[in-house]
């Protein structure tokens, strides 16, 4: 059976579109029963919906407190039966309410290889630092931002002076293809979190072809 999920997002969506993309081509065993935004003008939702994919948008200016809002984000999940969140690019942090409804089954995509460079701009403070290799990194979400347990990251190469958005893209491209695998082992159940340390069971499904672009660890698998 397919894991129900629900993807959060605050803008474009493209990794949105790359867990629906291995979806179509039945790489990824997940079933997206909500895309939720918490901004109305989120281009995401249109590509939600374009695979006729239920979305809600719930502001959260409309919330006085980051409770209230995971609150009435918890419900509409619940009501839609999810059963694990996949962060892709949502711009927010969240609380226990959230946590706790959904325990060991949120993970988020974050564009670089943590714990360097949280927040919002990971890719352009990279950049800035000089930093020759960059990357991105999928983790279990807890109640600190950009902090939870790695499960899986990327590393691609950086050059110092570059405009930052080639390095972003560069990171983009590895973000399409970590997401929907760490998506994947969460619905295979393969994974155990020790405290920081994430397990991953092992298969004798075959390893993803490698590139020249990416060190990739725990290795993709298949055709992620
Ligand atoms: C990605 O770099 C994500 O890691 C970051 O915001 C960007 C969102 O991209 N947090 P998209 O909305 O998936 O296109």
């Amino acid at each position: 059976m397919s894991l129900p999920i629900a993807v959060l997002i605050s803008g474009s969506g493209s990794n949105l579109q790359a867990l629906i993309n291995k979806m179509e081509d039945e790489i990824l065993d997940v079933d997206i029963k909500m895309v939720l935004s918490n901004r109305a003008d989120a281009y995401g939702l249109k590509r939600a919906q374009a695979y006729g994919i239920p979305t809600a948008v719930l502001s959260h200016k409309d919330f006085s407190s980051r409770e209230d809002f995971d609150t009435e984000m918890v419900r509409i999940l619940k009501e839609a039966e999810v059963e694990a969140v996949v962060m892709a690019g949502f711009m927010r942090i969240i609380t226990p309410v959230f946590l706790n409804a959904f325990p060991g089954k949120i993970i988020n995509i974050h564009p670089a290889l943590l714990p360097c460079f949280t927040g919002v701009d990971g890719q352009g403070e990279a950049a800035e630092y000089g930093v020759q290799i960059a990357g991105c990194t999928v983790h279990f979400v807890d109640e600190k931002m950009d902090h939870g347990a790695v499960i899986i990251q990327a590393a691609v190469p950086a050059y110092p002076g570059e405009d930052p958005d080639d390095l972003r893209a560069r990171i983009l491209e590895q973000e399409h293809r970590i997401l929907p695998q760490a998506t994947q082992w969460l619905a295979q159940k393969r994974l155990t979190m020790n405290g920081r340390f994430v397990e991953l069971e092992e298969s004798d499904i075959e390893p993803a072809a490698l590139d020249n672009k990416s060190l990739v660890n725990p290795p993709l698998e298949g055709r992620f």
